[in-house]
């Protein structure tokens, strides 16, 4: 039995594409790739949108390890963990309490004023190293949170906002 061929021979025996047979796979190859784009956007309809939380408790340590008068800074969380000179501990946000930019941390202090530890690259606002409100424009202190030791390490709950008065944790 002879086999069917493909494409008919012309006339020196080569393959030979004709107008329509070449039409016919260009429209072939443009469907093939339109099914494929729709079942990829079907995919990406149909999987789950996840919205990955970053957590709100974190720990720091051991405490041991961290030095008086030293700051650890925790970028996730966007939160300051202090040690101060005495040996006390307290967590205070980084997020600035005018419009929300991260604030950083200057051993040397900022715009000339060895207090304002803490600045804010936005708008200017300046804060000392317990989060108080040097030079607005923001008219709020710094975020305390609620700062524990469980057995070695220090665990920071930024969903727990403390007072001053409840800042500090004496190890
Ligand atoms: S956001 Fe910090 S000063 Fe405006």
């Amino acid at each position: 039995m002879e086999k069917k061929k493909l494409y008919p021979e012309n006339s020196n025996g080569k393959n030979k594409i004709n107008r329509r047979i070449f039409l016919t796979s260009i429209g072939n190859t443009a469907t093939g790739i339109v099914l494929l784009g729709s079942f990829g956007v079907t995919l990406e309809y149909l999987s789950p949108n996840v919205l990955l939380e970053i957590p709100k408790i974190f720990k720091v340590g051991p405490v041991n390890s961290i030095q008086p008068n030293s700051i650890i800074y925790e970028p996730e969380q966007r939160t300051f963990v202090i040690r101060d000179e005495q040996g006390y501990f307290y967590a205070l946000s980084a997020v600035c309490t005018h419009l929300g930019c991260t604030t950083k941390w200057n051993d040397s202090g900022a715009a000339g004023n060895p207090n304002a530890v803490i600045s804010c690259p936005c708008h200017g606002s300046l804060f000392n190293k317990r989060g108080e409100v040097i030079q607005g424009p923001a008219i709020r202190a710094l975020d305390k949170y609620r700062i524990q030791l469980e057995e070695d390490k220090l665990v920071i709950n930024t969903a727990e906002k403390v007072s001053e008065d409840e800042m500090i944790l004496k190890v």
